[in-house]
Order: C-alpha cells, then structure tokens, then sequence
C-alpha cells in the first residue's frame, strides 16, 4: 500500500521529533502493509518554513537508516503547503516538493475553520502550471462540512480531495466520520491517507479505513482509494468522475451556492 501524508521527517514539523520516534512509525506502516510513503511535513508561513532542499536531504538521511535497519518502506518527498495566496509563484519559481517530486500533484491544506477567499484563484493558478492540488482531510474543515457543495465545485474543476484515515475510524470524532463516507460516497474524496504523526494516537496505518470503506462502500471503492495513491505516486491521472447525486438538505443545495459565487465573482 501507498500512504500520500505522513509528518514522518524528524524535527521538521509537529510529527515524529526525533529519528527514533520516526523509525517507530516506519515499523508500524511496514506492519500494516505499506510498502511507499510520501513524508508530508507542513510547510505554512509564520509556523514551519522548511524549504525545498531541507525536505529532500530529510528524506535521503531517513531512506539512509530504514536501509540501515533493514526496514523495508521507502520514504518518497512531498509536503503539506498551507493555502497561501503566494502558492503559485512559489511553484513557479521551483520551490515547492509535489507529492513524490513528480511535479504533477500538490497537497494543499486550508485553515481548519474556514475556506479562504483567496481559495478559487489560487487551486486555479497551479492548475494553470499543470499541478492538481490535492486538498488534505476536507472531513476536518468547517467550511466544506457545513457546505459540500463548496467541495463538489472544486470536484467538478478537477480538484481532489483526501480523506483521512483516522477520520474514518472515528479517532477525530462522529462528524469527521460520518463527513468522511458522505465524501466518499458522494465521490468527493478520492485518496485516504493518514496524516501520520506519531506512533501511538495518529499513526501510519491505513488497513482499518480502507476496511471501514469496504464494509460501508464495497470492494471497488476500496479498491479505487489504493489505486488513485498509486496513480500519484506514478505521476498518472486519477478519474475524477462528475459527481452523480447533488447533496441537498440541511447541509444546502448546490443551486444555492453556485448563485452565491456567480453574483460574488460578478461584484468583484
Ligand atoms: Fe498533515
């Protein structure tokens, strides 16, 4: 199996803090049967800055003692970049790692509680460079639980979504779990990861979500989830498939919300 989000790299964010809690995690995901992960340290102004170079050395240094250990994962770059209004250039000044450094997928993640104006022109602008942004654990975001059919927006556009594997276990509570399948169902989230960080409470470990989807949305489902990771790290397309059913109800109509934007966009 493939994991695409683990703060896995020692020191560099609010992951594993040391090389010893960081082969701990590898142990665990090995356990687990997951053969590739992509480390993810958050990268957000103010907060954690590493850079592009820092990153690749992180995750050659780590490669290096998994070998000495004999410990059979490999660690593959990537980071988990805030949504900033300067993401873009940053891409195109070459400073940012894709997921696998393959330049063709991005992991971006919004404030937990609101999605910013900002949002639109900026997933836009790396889509324009030939990057898919992929947004990180929208099951944990306010914005897109109060409103999915802010979510399906960027769907349809070509945006996909992960959800987090701890999400679906019920670690992050009963509305991140129920959001999580409602995504899945609804064929706005495409990957699970598990936004690892640590090796007890948010660990690298994938098998019971995927479990958890297969009990509730079939084999295939499950099947497909593993399959896109692949797809990533290959630097392959994922189907993105238009969304067949508008969620309606209490969470809103899409009608609704699409007036909403066209008049915002129209007034500027
Ligand atoms: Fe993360």
């Amino acid at each position: 199996m493939i994991d695409l989000h683990a703060h896995i790299l020692p020191g560099l964010d609010d992951g594993a803090p040391d090389l010893g809690e960081a082969l701990s995690m590898a142990w665990l995901a090995v356990e687990d049967g997951i053969e590739f992960l992509v480390a993810t340290p958050h990268v957000m102004e103010g907060e954690y800055s590493t850079d592009r170079e820092a990153i690749l050395s992180a995750v050659e240094q780590l490669n290096s003692h998994l070998d000495k250990y004999q410990i059979p994962l490999k660690i593959l770059p990537g980071a988990e970049y805030r949504l900033e209004p300067d993401l873009p250039e940053r891409l195109a000044r070459g400073e940012l790692v894709t997921l696998n450094d393959g330049g063709r997928y991005l992991l971006v993640e919004l404030p937990p509680a609101f999605v910013p104006p900002y949002m639109e022109r900026v997933l836009y602008e790396l889509q324009l460079q030939g990057v898919t942004p992929i947004i990180a654990h929208p099951e944990r975001n306010a914005s897109f639980c109060r409103h999915p059919d802010l979510l399906q927006v960027l769907v349809c556009r070509g945006v996909p979504a992960q959800v987090t594997a701890g999400s679906l276990t019920g670690m992050f509570g009963r509305e991140a779990a129920r959001m999580a399948i409602y995504f899945l169902e609804h064929g706005l989230a495409h990957f699970v990861a598990s936004d690892a960080h640590s090796s007890t409470g948010r660990t690298p470990v994938l098998s019971p979500a995927l479990a958890e989807v297969k009990r509730r949305l079939g084999a295939d489902a499950a099947w497909k989830l593993k399959d896109n990771s692949r797809r990533v790290l290959e630097g392959r397309n994922i189907a993105i498939e238009a969304v067949g059913k508008v969620p309606t109800g209490r969470r809103g109509s899409l009608r609704a919300f699409l007036e909403k934007f066209v008049s915002k966009r129209r007034g500027g």
